[in-house]
This record gives C-alpha cells, structure tokens and sequence, in this order.
C-alpha cells in the first residue's frame, strides 16, 4: 500500500532522515522506533507532507505523494493526527470532529448545504464516536478533556476521514498505564475489526512489542533493523545500539 524508497530529508547540518526505504501492507500495524532524534518525527512529517524530503520518494498504491500539499495528501488517503489543541478548545467534541469532518473533506460535504448531506454528516459523526468509544464525551468541550480522551478524540478525527493509512505520532505520548492501554486497545481493533492500517512511532517498547507486526528500528536517520517483535529483541545491533544491552 505504501512504498518509502530511498526517502532523505537534510536540515541544515543534518541528515535527519537517510536513505530510508521500505513498503507497508494493507491492515497491518508498523512500529517506527528509534531514540531521541533517531528520525522518527521527521519521517512521519515527510510522509504526511508537512516536510518536503531532499530526495525520494514516497507512494500511496501507487500515486506518488512527494510534492502534493498536506491537505491533499489527506485526501489522497493518508489520516495523521495533529495537535489538537490547535482546533476549537471550547467547542464540544462533536462539534469538533464534525467542524474537522467539513474542513478535510469530501466534496459531499462542502459548501452546498443540505438535509441529505446534514444526515450523512451527522450519521459519520456519530459513527466515529462509537467506533472509538467517546460517545460520553459528545457533548463535553475540548478543553475539559484528560490527555488521554483528547488522544482518542484525536484518532475519532482521523477516522472520521476514513484514510487508507493512518500515521500517529507517539500516540501514547504522556499517558498513564490505563490510558495506554486503551490506545492500544482501540488502535488493535480498529485493526482486526474495522480492517485498518497504522504506522505509528512509539517510544514506549512494550506498546510496539504488543501491538505491531513490523518494527522498523532509526538510528541516526538511518535503518537499522527491521523485523517482527522477536527479531528486533533478538537482533544484536538493535541490542547494542537501543536496548542497551
Ligand atoms: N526543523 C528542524 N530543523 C533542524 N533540525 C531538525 C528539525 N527537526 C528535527 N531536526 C533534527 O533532526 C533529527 C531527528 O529529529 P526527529 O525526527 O524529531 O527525531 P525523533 O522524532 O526520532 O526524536 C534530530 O537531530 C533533530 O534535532
Ligand atoms: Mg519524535
């Protein structure tokens, strides 16, 4: 489904990002781990279009994504979760992912308002926050959320554009166990049940040994290893280099 081949992405006196490639399959989970300042941001801005790449190239089944904007990078399929906290803090969280629904998206529901297209908005809404389990939270504004009800507002978002691939960035960043763990959970079944594919940067090793079936380790912007969770425990230089063992 995706094809990253031979991405590089230089800042001014360094490469963040070197000669990365590597293809994802449609309903899998892919963990990009790394230390701090392995790449892992950098290449996740790269593939979602907010960072144009010095070379390389970037493919969604096929359709090259390398120079297309970030908002059409979205509608070519590619759902990423953004700082929430630049939306609408005071607005309810179904105003919000309704407000996000209209902004990214489908022509069916821009600019011509109508009851068929309220209806279908409305049914998108609500289906997005039963898939991911807030509908509690419907009417509760953004700014009184706990960090971890903003993170699943933030994957509901997402869904709701119905992406082909879905990038988080650390989604379970500053989270308590309970929190992680349902992140976890919701990322699996969204997975199995619903069909979806993620690539995920993770810091927390135990999320990305439970959760993902590739892990694609960055060292100093480069490949190191990639493999499922038992070779990357196994793999020596992994060890040496990240493990610390
Ligand atoms: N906008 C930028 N300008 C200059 N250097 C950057 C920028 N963004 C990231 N870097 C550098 O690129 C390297 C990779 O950073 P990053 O992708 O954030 O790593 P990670 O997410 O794995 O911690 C780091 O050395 C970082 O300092
Ligand atoms: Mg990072």
């Amino acid at each position: 489904m995706l094809e990253v081949i031979n991405l590089v992405k230089d800042f001014s006196c360094i490469r963040a990002v070197n000669n990365v490639s590597f293809n994802l399959s449609a309903k899998t989970i892919t963990a990009v781990i790394g230390p701090n300042g392995a790449g892992k941001t950098t290449l996740y801005h790269l593939i979602s279009g907010e960072l144009q790449p010095t070379s390389g190239s970037v493919k969604l089944n096929g359709r090259e994504l390398v120079g297309l904007s970030p908002h059409k990078i979205v509608k070519a399929g590619i759902g990423r979760s953004f700082q929430i906290t630049s939306v609408f803090p005071s607005l309810t969280v179904q105003q919000n992912i309704r407000a996000a629904v209209i902004a990214r998206g489908d022509r069916q529901f821009n600019f011509w308002q109508n009851l068929q297209s309220d209806i279908s908005l409305k049914q998108t809404v609500s289906e997005v926050m039963s898939l991911v389990g807030i509908e509690n939270l419907a009417t509760t504004p953004l700014q009184h959320l706990s960090h971890g009800d903003r993170s699943l507002v933030e994957i509901a978002i997402v869904l709701a554009v119905k992406p082909l691939l879905i990038l988080l960035d650390e989604p379970t960043a500053g989270m308590s166990q309970s929190e992680t763990n349902r992140i976890v959970e919701l990322i699996r079944y969204l997975q199995q049940e619903m069909g979806c594919t993620f690539l995920i940067t993770e810091h927390d090793m135990e999320v990305v040994f439970n959760l993902a079936e590739l892990i694609i380790v960055l060292h100093q912007g480069s490949i190191l290893a990639v493999g499922n969770s038992e070779e990357i425990k196994n793999h020596p230089d992994v060890r040496r280099a990240y493990l610390g063992v």
